[in-house]
């Protein structure tokens, strides 16, 4: 499993639904090569794409969007944990917003997935986040901290898990909360109990080239993941710079 301490900062690109092989071609040309050693790179395509990836891979890090809650079967159309593994991915998304509201993810299945995907030595990327309406209803702390508890499994530790703070309504809005709302969101993320405290924290929604330098050198914040800008490659390369 890959170590995660070595790391001071994480910057993945979540791909969602997009992208195609010239697109990834071009991408892979233009991806700046110099960001730091301190700096890991994930790039997330959708599933299909990892394999052009292959063989690129030196100044980044593969990751998944998703992930089977089984580990084989009859279930059709699903991807395991081991299949990522035996094809060297090393990070995976898990609990989206998209998912828990697309597709009814709930903490339970967050949770299955994420201990599949320690089975198989990949690092879960679990995303905990509000919605506006708990946000307004000042909800927030306890929304993540139910989210966390129970959504994540006990064999997670700092060491191979990271938490996503993503607020539902700065995802693809343009809006974030102000870095005042992040940094009170880390911290108490991180005072959750004494395990949790040294978890890698990334904050996503609405992270861009403008805003990304304020957001990283937050204290509690050990990188970002990025959706929309991460497709346009000028600007994912000023993020990591
Ligand atoms: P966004 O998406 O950067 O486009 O807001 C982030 C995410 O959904 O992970």
């Amino acid at each position: 499993m890959i170590n995660l301490s070595q790391f001071s900062s994480f910057f993945v690109a979540n791909w969602k639904l997009n992208g195609n092989l010239s697109f990834i071609k071009e991408y892979i040309h233009s991806l700046n090569q110099n960001s730091a050693n301190a700096n890991c790179i994930v790039i997330c395509p959708p599933a299909i794409y990892l394999s052009n990836f292959k063989g690129n891979a030196n100044n980044f890090y593969l990751g998944a969007q998703n992930i089977s809650k089984f580990e084989k079967g009859a279930f059709t159309g699903e991807i395991s944990a081991q299949s990522l593994h035996d094809f060297g991915v090393n990070f995976c998304i898990v609990g989206h917003s998209e998912r828990r509201h697309y597709f009814n993810e709930n903490d339970e299945e967050v949770k299955e997935k994420a201990f599949k995907l320690l089975e198989n030595e990949i690092v879960p990327i679990i995303c905990v986040g509000e919605t506006l309406e708990q946000k307004q209803n000042n909800e927030t702390i306890k929304v993540i901290t139910n989210q966390i508890l129970n959504g994540m499994p006990n064999q997670s530790n700092h060491k191979n898990t990271i938490i996503a703070y993503e607020p539902v309504w700065a995802i693809g809005s343009g809006l974030t909360p102000t870095i005042e709302e992040i940094d009170i969101v880390h911290k108490s993320i991180r005072n959750i109990s004494k395990n949790i405290n040294n978890y890698k924290i990334i904050y996503g929604g609405s992270v861009n080239s403008e805003n990304s330098k304020d957001i990283i050198n937050l204290s509690n914040v050990d990188g970002a993941l990025i959706g929309g800008a991460s497709l346009k490659i000028d600007d994912f390369n000023k993020i990591i710079a």
